[in-house]
Formats: structure tokens, C-alpha cells, sequence
């Protein structure tokens, strides 16, 4: 199979390419900048900016991929509120462009990832829960969503949560990685007590989305992690796995940040319909952890 893989310099979009190159897919990544990618044979890699329809057009007119996944987005909420017009070209406008150019190439499989951001408060949430984005981004998110239902051809809809996983060079490190390098510094750290998440290991949604590529499985599935952590239970989790010094973290509220978006406090995702149809079974923040830092 033939997959072309979008935000492929990104944490989900390496994290994607390794697992599927390492299966014997043949991959096509694309990213906007030049590519951070080791070779392989089973890789090809185009650097091209997803919002002009042209550059999407010639992509599908030389590729022909039987499989997309889009996971090239304006990932930070907070510059999303800041520079709304440049979120919605490349969330929603590179997202129909996508859909178009699939449709026209044939494409049989359009996986999109979308986010926990679309809901409001009151999580976690299952996959029919009414939602109601707090910021611009989970609009934005909401919105592509919209128009992957709309399209027509096979498409899935992946919703995880704050993604975590190991990290390597020319890779950006996620929330674990940031704990970890500061305690290492012997430096300090603020760290929120009240925010409840179902954060997602980056491992967990690589399977879940090889199983949903493999099966054409349609539909909108969560694959977020089984535990209900707060940034502050994370933490912790981090110093005691790697023996670090766990009076560095000060555990305070999230009014201490005043952010420029609204988040929610009680966020997360209900993972039962992927665990029943997918057989995902997720790994424990604890696993996880093992892993990521093996
Ligand atoms: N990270 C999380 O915790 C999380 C949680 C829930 C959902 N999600 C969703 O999961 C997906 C992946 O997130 P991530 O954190 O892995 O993202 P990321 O690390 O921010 O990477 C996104 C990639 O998208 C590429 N990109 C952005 N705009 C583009 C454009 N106009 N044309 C071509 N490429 C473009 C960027 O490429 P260059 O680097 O080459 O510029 C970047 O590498 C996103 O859709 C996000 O909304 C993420």
C-alpha cells in the first residue's frame, strides 16, 4: 500500500513515517520545510506548503496514494488565536484541498487527525458527545473535521490527547522530555495540578492508525491513553521513573499561567468504541514511560 503521509517533519507525522517504513509500506511524506527524515528505500519526500491547491494537485497527480493520513496542522492554540487567518488556511483550507485532490486521484482511505480540543468542558468525552471548541484551534479542528464527513470518499477521523513518546535528533521533544530536561538541570519547575487529560503515547496511535490504513476501518475513533493524569501527575511520574529530584516541582493551579486561550480543565477522551472494534489496547502512563525512555 501507498501511503502518503502529511506534517511529516512533526512529532505524529516522524513518529508515523518510522512505523510505516519499518512495515514495508511504501511511504510518501510531505512536510513544509526541508525534510528531517532519515533515508529509506521505501521513502520519497516532498517539501511543499499544503495551502496552495496547486502543490496538492501535483502531489496526487505523481504520487497516487491509495492511503492519506493529514496530520499537518497550526498545532499551538496559541498561535492559532493570534494569527486566526493563517490557522484557517492551513487547517481548513489545506484539509479541503487534500479531500479534493484524493477524491479526483482516486484515493481509497483519507485518515484525518483531529483533536480532544474540539470538546468543551465536561470530559472525558466519547465519540458522540456534542462539541464545543473553547479557543480557535478546536474550531479550527472542528470545522476540517466538517468537511472530512462531508467528502466522498473512505475517511477516518483519529482524535488523540496530548501526545508523548520517545524523541531523537531533528525531532522536537514532548511535555515529558521538557520535565526531564529541567529536573536534569537541577532547575525548578511550575507544574498544573488542575487539568485532567488522557494523554496519548505516540506508540498507541501509530498501531491504531496501522490497524484502521490496514482495515479501511471508517468512522471516528479516540485513541487516547486509559489513565486520567493531570501535567502534575505526569511529572511526577517522570522524576520518580528517572530518579530525579521530585521537590523541583511546585505543583500549582493553571490560573498561575495566564494563557491567551481558554483550555479545558477537564478534558480527555473516552477510549471504549476503539478498544471494542479496533482491539487498541493502550499502554499505562507508567509502560509508556519505559518505553520512551529506554
Ligand atoms: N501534539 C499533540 O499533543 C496533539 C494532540 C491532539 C491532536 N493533535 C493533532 O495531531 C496532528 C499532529 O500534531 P503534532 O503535534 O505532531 O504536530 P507538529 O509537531 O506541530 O507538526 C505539524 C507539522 O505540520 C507541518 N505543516 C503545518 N502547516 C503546513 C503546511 N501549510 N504545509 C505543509 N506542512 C505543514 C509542519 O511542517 P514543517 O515542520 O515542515 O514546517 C509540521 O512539521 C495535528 O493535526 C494536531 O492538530 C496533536
Amino acid at each position: 500500500m501507498k501511503v502518503l503521509v502529511t506534517g511529516a517533519n512533526g512529532f505524529t507525522g516522524q513518529h508515523l513515517v518510522k512505523t510505516l517504513v519499518g512495515k514495508g509500506f511504501e511511504v510518501i511524506a510531505t512536510s513544509r520545510n526541508e525534510s528531517k527524515l532519515p533515508s529509506y528505500s521505501n521513502l520519497n519526500y516532498y517539501n511543499i506548503d499544503l495551502t496552495d491547491v496547486r502543490n496538492v494537485e501535483n502531489l496526487f497527480d505523481s504520487t497516487r496514494p491509495d492511503a492519506v493520513i493529514h496530520t499537518a496542522a497550526m498545532s499551538k492554540p496559541d498561535e492559532c488565536a493570534a494569527n486566526p487567518e493563517l490557522c484557517t488556511a492551513n487547517n481548513i483550507q489545506a484539509t479541503q484541498y487534500l479531500l479534493s485532490a484524493a477524491t479526483k486521484a482516486g484515493t481509497n482511505h483519507f485518515v484525518y487527525l483531529s483533536t480532544d480540543f474540539i470538546f468543551g468542558e465536561g470530559g472525558p468525552h466519547d465519540e458522540e458527545d456534542v462539541p464545543a471548541p473553547l479557543n480557535f484551534y478546536g474550531a479550527s479542528k472542528l470545522e476540517a473535521e466538517a468537511l472530512v464527513n462531508a467528502a466522498s470518499l473512505n475517511t477516518t477521523i483519529v482524535r488523540p490527547v496530548f501526545m508523548y513518546g520517545p524523541v531523537w535528533e531533528n525531532l522536537r521533544p514532548s511535555f515529558i522530555q521538557w520535565v526531564a530536561g529541567k529536573l536534569q538541570n537541577g532547575e525548578p519547575i511550575k507544574v498544573v495540578t488542575d487539568q485532567a487529560r488522557t494523554p496519548t503515547y505516540i506508540g498507541d496511535l501509530c498501531w491504531g492508525i496501522r490497524k484502521i490504513i490496514n482495515e479501511q476501518v471508517p468512522g471516528t475513533f479516540h485513541l487516547a491513553g486509559k489513565d486520567i493524569v493531570s501535567p502534575y501527575d505526569m511529572a511526577v511520574a517522570v522524576a520518580k521513573h528517572l530518579n530525579l529530584p521530585l521537590d523541583l516541582i511546585e505543583p500549582v493551579t493553571a490560573s498561575t499561567f495566564p494563557e491567551p486561550v481558554k483550555r479545558a480543565q477537564r478534558s480527555g477522551l473516552k477510549i471504549d468504541k476503539a478498544v471494542s472494534i479496533l482491539g487498541y489496547a493502550p499502554h499505562s502512563f507508567a509502560e509508556a514511560l519505559q518505553k520512551c525512555f529506554e
